[in-house]
């Protein structure tokens, strides 16, 4: 493949949209291997902004209705493509940015790979065009992590003082009137947890150590994301769930909506990665997709047979990497198109997260279902030298 004059590798022939972009890190000038939102899609953010002649809130970059355009996707009046970034009802989508513009802070909630993650991303680099100011949620989240911390260095030389403070995401937030991000907020401990409901019912910060206080700037608000898996780790105290407005990310509601997720990310994947572009990946996708929501819903498409569930949860998002390390697989050891051998190991690998009782469920799956339907001929044989541990082909 001929380099292009940037050095890098171009694979696909149609005009890539903003987010191929090259972004380059500040201190290396090397390219990025995952630009920020704001970065992947900074011209669909300033395109948008141009064209929204709406009100926006205090420090916001766009009015809400140009924030759920972005999340959703649409044509401005120049012509300028907004591409989805979320698919899904877009309702949904309105009452969380409108939730964000006002006293009640977001948290969105959904069982694993329901884009949790990516919606609130998405929102805090359309809203404040920077979704870093981030806390990411653990057993061992801090205080300190939520609130400041101390340099020790200009704590022994200066004492306790503004300088000798080091502010958190959300501190950083709450003085720039901006966007904070928690994910995965039912992770971390409970009586940590609390220290958002001061900031979130009063939009103030104590410092006791100063004797003062840091106080919200308008434009200031939280995005939390939890996991309905989590739930019972540590549950969300209703205080400080009463400071949230929920909403709950559905998986995708149809086939052909799960289908139209997995190629819009795969694609979009693809090219970061730049990999070649795979001509005829949509049957292999909705392969996928058939398999995972059979397994997942625990009957077949048509309704007809029962089959078991694994223990694992077989989300879009791993629909997604599974078509993805398939078409790396078809890229670097096949012809480039992607065949049933190439998402057959992926997709055991997903289903069976307990070797012993899912290892039996992809096998009761594989005979009762796979093996009888029409066009799965390839795909089951695939399956089945995958799960023996057999080279695909070789004579049983
Ligand atoms: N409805 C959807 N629209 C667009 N992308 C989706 C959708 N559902 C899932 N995805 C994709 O799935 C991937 C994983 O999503 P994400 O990491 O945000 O999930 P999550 O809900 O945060 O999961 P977890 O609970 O494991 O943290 C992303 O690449 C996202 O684009
Ligand atoms: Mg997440």
């Amino acid at each position: 493949m001929p380099a292009s004059p940037a050095g890098t590798v171009e694979t696909r022939g149609e005009p890539r949209p903003s987010e191929g972009q090259q972004m380059t890190a500040e201190t290396t000038g090397q390219p990025v291997l995952r630009p920020h939102a704001e970065d992947a899609f900074a011209e669909e953010l300033s395109a948008l902004a141009a064209a929204d002649d709406r009100p926006r809130p205090a420090r916001w970059n766009l009015s809400p209705w140009a924030v759920a355009t972005y999340l959703l996707g649409g044509t401005l009046p120049d012509g300028t493509v907004i591409t989805p970034k979320y698919v899904g009802p877009r309702r949904i989508v309105e009452v969380a940015v409108t939730t964000l513009a006002t006293d009640r802070a977001l948290l969105l909630l959904g069982v694993p790979g329901t884009a949790k993650t990516w919606v609130s991303e998405h929102l805090a680099a359309a809203v404040s065009g920077d979704s870093t100011l981030i806390v990411q949620g653990t057993a061992g989240t801090s205080e300190e992590a939520i609130r400041y911390g101390w340099n020790y260095a200009q704590l022994l030389a200066k004492g306790p003082s503004r300088e000798a403070m080091v502010a958190g995401p959300v501190m950083r937030a709450m003085n720039d009137g901006m966007i904070a991000r928690v994910e995965e907020l039912t992770r971390i401990p409970a009586d940590v947890q609390d220290t958002l409901i001061t900031i979130l019912s009063e939009k103030t910060l104590p410092i006791p150590e100063l004797n003062d206080e840091v106080q919200a700037v308008r434009g200031f608000n939280l995005i939390a994301t939890a996991n309905n898996r989590d739930k019972g780790v540590n549950e969300l105290s209703s205080a400080l769930r009463r400071r949230f407005n929920t909403v709950v990310l559905p998986l995708p509601a149809s086939p052909d909506a799960e289908v139209e997720i997995v190629s819009r990310r795969v694609d979009q994947l693809g090219r970061s990665l730049q990999l070649p572009a795979a001509p005829d990946a949509i049957d292999e996708i909705r392969r996928v997709v058939t398999v995972f929501r059979e397994l997942r819903d625990g009957v077949t498409t048509d309704g007809r047979t029962k089959v078991k569930s694994p223990s694992g949860t077989l989300s879009t998002a791993e629909a997604i990497s599974v078509v993805t390390n398939g078409l790396a697989l078809a890229a670097h050891f096949g012809d480039g198109v992607l065949r049933p051998a190439d998402v057959a190991a992926g997709i055991q690998g997903a289903v069976v997260r307990d070797p012993a009782a899912d290892s039996l469920v992809w096998q009761e799956y594989l005979e009762t279902v796979v093996r009888e339907r029409d066009g799965w001929s390839d795909f089951y044989r695939a399956a089945r030298d995958a799960a023996s541990g057999r080279p695909y082909g070789a004579a049983a």
